[in-house]
């Protein structure tokens, strides 16, 4: 079996594009991002094609990309359609996969189906992606609450950000969870600079 992850995260812009870009660089895997709600000046298809290294056929395309940078279910009532959530069938590639979420887990995908409900159903590994700074602790404590009420696995939990060993030991023990590692702020963010701070700061095994 090849593997398969789910990226989510705490929240939106906590660095689940990044963080899936270096992974998918490091796993030479395949990355796809069901639903893009807004995508000026570029989608997160394309942020991880200018960031993974991947040649262009392992960035596969979205199956919704919304016009308005929203929550998926408002997004897609703008653009007059309604996401049908069936549809959304994570695709069969030669390789590790990749798939990262809209927003975080319970931002709704239409007025009754949330995305956890999509995870659920898939039942693939999340990899969670938190924030470091003041207020993770809570954010992503609810969010791997959130997975266990709903049955989802979860692989652990990735950090974005400045060092912050207290956070980060802190949600490992009361969440009782796998922290994977920690990809820095880089100043010059780059396929280069993401690729050798992937390789320094997280296992390759633990993606296996
Ligand atoms: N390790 C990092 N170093 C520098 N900038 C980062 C890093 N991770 C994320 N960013 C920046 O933070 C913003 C949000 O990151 P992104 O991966 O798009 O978040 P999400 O996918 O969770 O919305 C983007 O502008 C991105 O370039
Ligand atoms: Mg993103």
């Amino acid at each position: 079996m090849k593997p398969r992850f789910v990226v989510s995260g705490t929240d939106t812009n906590v660095g689940k594009t990044v963080f899936a870009a270096g992974l998918a660089g490091a796993l030479q895997g395949y990355y796809w991002k069901p639903i893009q709600s807004g995508a000026a000046p570029e989608g997160d298809k394309e942020t991880v094609m200018r960031l993974s290294g991947l040649p262009s056929d392992h960035i596969l395309p979205e199956q919704y990309r919304l016009n308005a940078p929203l929550s998926p279910h408002r997004s897609a009532e703008l653009d007059g359609i309604t996401i049908q959530p069936a549809t959304l069938i994570p695709p069969s590639v030669e390789g590790p996969l990749i798939i990262e979420g809209a927003g975080g887990l319970m931002v709704p995908i239409t007025r009754e189906f949330l995305q956890f409900d999509l995870y659920a159903k898939w039942d693939l590994p999340i990899i969670l992606v938190a924030r470091t700074t003041l207020g993770t602790i809570n954010h992503t404590l609810l969010s791997i609450a959130a997975l266990r009420m709903r049955e989802v696995p979860l692989l652990g939990v990735a950090f974005v950000g400045e060092d912050n060993t207290d956070n980060m030991r802190t949600i490992g023990e009361i969440g009782e969870v796998r922290i994977l590692g920690r990809l820095p702020h880089l100043p010059q963010l780059n396929a280069h600079s993401l690729r050798d701070a992937f390789t320094t700061h997280f296992r390759k095994e633990d993606f296996a």
